[in-house]
């Protein structure tokens, strides 16, 4: 399945909620473009889902449904492993041995975890903290090079170069140093009620986000009630007009029309104009999206992670007792 002539990309998204435009715009758009090019590897990453609280029974169909979303969006199980990460115990073994090296200071650096852990810092789990250590090791067992992803993984990515370069210098070449690779545009969709922070499934109205199972005429008013800027002019400028900027982000990312050609098109027009426009161009692009999406059967994903776990699981494993060879865990005649 994977082809040692072609560069890795692995990348992963957590089931822990409705999946949004962000995710699918910032991420799996660019997933779907590279599977001629890279050997890719896809994961469902349910042990991240569970550093917060989950109900065990959504957290099910969560994990289902991101699986029928990467088939919907075009990822092609015959193309690229898709794979469940709890399904290999080789992510939480190797992010064992990885904590061994993982600083406390690298980590009381990830601004994720000071975002997500707030005020709460000391009754959030310790899974929430070390996450960026699992996802390091999800990373480094796959000898990924490239990792596409949103610009808020950036700095996960970071730890991941830096982990794997310690190793090898303590144990001797190990690791290839893997690297992000983002969107020109999309690397971060923000929110729709709020375009100073970026949309995240995890917010704290419906209203910030698109969800791709969102009903197509629930997304309709969320576009049209979207925050917009003081003028009325349709112009792109992240830092003067960071909401008109996210919708025509947005909006040029549906349909591959460049930004210039968008404020071309409405340059006499304002945001009613321009958020009707968007409306119907997501209407569309949601009923054909849930179309394909409903036409995967639950029996079609077991059957993908099945064919992702047995595949996967050949490479994670050769890496693993690679690892394990180097820090004397296990002796060259399988002691
Ligand atoms: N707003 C965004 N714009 C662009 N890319 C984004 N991604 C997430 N939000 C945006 C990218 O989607 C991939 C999967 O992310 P994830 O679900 O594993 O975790 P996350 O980044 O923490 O996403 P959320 O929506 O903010 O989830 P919660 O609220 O549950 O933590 C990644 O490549 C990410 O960059």
């Amino acid at each position: 399945m994977t082809n040692e002539l072609k560069t890795t990309a692995f990348s992963g998204i957590k089931p822990s909620g409705s999946l949004h435009l962000g995710n699918y715009l910032g991420a799996i758009k660019q997933w779907t473009k590279m599977q001629d090019d890279y050997s890719c590897i896809f994961c469902v990453v349910d042990y991240h889902a569970i550093t917060v609280k989950q109900d065990p029974k959504e957290l099910q169909k969560n994990i289902i449904d991101i699986v029928k979303i990467y088939l919907a969006s075009g990822i092609d199980p015959a193309k690229s492993i898709i794979f469940k990460q709890s399904d290999i115990s080789a992510h939480t073994e190797l992010a064992w041995i990885l904590n061994c090296i993982a600083r406390v200071a690298d980590l009381d650096k990830m601004t994720q975890f000071k975002d997500k852990g707030g005020s709460n810092r000391e009754s959030v789990s310790v899974g929430l903290y070390d996450y960026p250590v699992l996802m390091v090791a999800d990373v480094l067992l796959y000898n990924t090079e490239v990792v596409p992803v949103g610009d808020d993984q950036v700095q996960h990515i970071e730890l991941a170069r830096t982990l794997a370069k310690r190793f090898n210098k303590q144990f001797g070449e190990t690791f290839k140093i893997p690297k992000p690779i983002l969107q020109k545009q999309g690397a971060r969709i923000m929110g729709l009620d709020d375009p100073a922070n970026k949309m995240s499934k995890s917010a704290a109205t419906e209203s910030n986000f698109i969800a791709l199972q969102d009903n197509p005429k629930i997304a309709i008013k969320k576009i049209i009630r979207a925050v917009t800027d003081s003028d009325a002019i349709i112009r792109f400028d992240k830092i003067k007009k960071p909401a008109i900027s996210n919708l025509l982000t947005i909006y040029s990312l549906l349909t591959n029309e460049s930004i210039q050609t968008l404020e071309k098109k409405y340059q006499n027009k304002g945001y009613g104009d321009f958020k009707k426009g968007l409306a119907s161009i997501l209407e569309t692009f949601l009923i054909d999206f849930q179309n394909k999406f409903n036409n995967i059967s639950d029996h079609k994903v077991q059957e993908v992670l099945q064919k992702g776990k047995l595949n996967a699981k050949l490479i994670a494993e050769k890496t693993l007792q690679k690892v394990k060879i180097k820090i004397g865990t296990k002796s060259m005649n399988n002691v």
